[in-house]
């Protein structure tokens, strides 16, 4: 099964942003990964809808938003507004989360919901008709370049199986975290269908070589 590559800009040098994002498009990705985080949520701190704004300008993929912050509600607008394509809001972050993630497509955007690594993904059994896009994090959000946590594997493997059986199957399952070449094939033989990395990317010498090394182990993985 072929993966879609999601680059995430975190790990970008964002003294040039623009050349950055266009790097990861002549290098073949499929989506811009813009990770907003908002100190309370997550320790860390980003960057909020004018940037993004900004990055829609100089981007032809599609973004893919991921929001870490509390109350996401609050920001649904701002978000659509700027150009998002894909919003992501964390379960563990939404009291109403059903409500939250129709607020979502009712602005016209596709609506995902993450899961933190110790979070059960039973929480997605009654939402499955309210969304677009499952985010497994393989590390405790908040900053790039963290290890794989490898428990991510078999809960991407019981989402597959949770998402075929309920007639779900056209539900996205994207990972973020840790993502390299090894850990890639392995998501890969585990059902995944987007890879989000910063670190193995933008860290790397080579943005094109390293998407299509990611590509290619992704493959292998699926052929396993
Ligand atoms: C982490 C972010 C990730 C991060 C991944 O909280 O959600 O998107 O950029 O970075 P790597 O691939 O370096 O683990
Ligand atoms: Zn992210």
């Amino acid at each position: 099964m072929t993966v879609l590559i999601a680059p995430s800009i975190l790990s970008c040098d964002f003294a040039n942003l623009k050349a950055e994002i266009e790097k990861a498009y002549e290098g073949k990705a499929d989506w811009i990964h813009v990770d907003v985080m908002d100190g309370h949520f997550v320790p860390n701190l980003t960057i909020g809808a004018p940037v993004v704004k900004s990055i829609k300008k100089c981007s032809k993929l599609p973004l893919d938003v991921h929001l870490m912050i509390t109350d996401p509600d609050r920001y649904i607008e701002d978000f659509a507004k700027a150009g998002a394509n894909y919003l992501t809001v964390h379960a563990e972050a939404c009291t109403h989360l059903q409500r939250t993630l129709s607020h979502i497509r009712s602005m016209g955007l596709k609506a995902g919901v993450a899961l933190n690594p110790a979070t059960n993904p039973n929480v997605l059994q009654y939402v499955l008709d309210d969304i677009d896009l499952v985010l497994v994090m393989s590390v405790n959000p908040g900053f790039g370049g963290q290890s794989f946590i490898h428990t991510a594997v078999n809960k991407i493997a019981v989402i597959r199986q949770m998402l075929d059986n309920s007639g779900h199957s056209n539900v996205l399952i994207s990972v973020d975290g840790g993502i390299n070449t090894e850990t890639a094939k392995q998501v890969a033989q585990a059902g995944v269908n987007v890879l989000v990395a910063g670190n193995s990317i933008y860290g790397s010498n080579n943005v094109k070589e390293a998407i299509k090394n990611l590509r290619e182990s992704a493959l292998v993985g699926s052929k396993n």
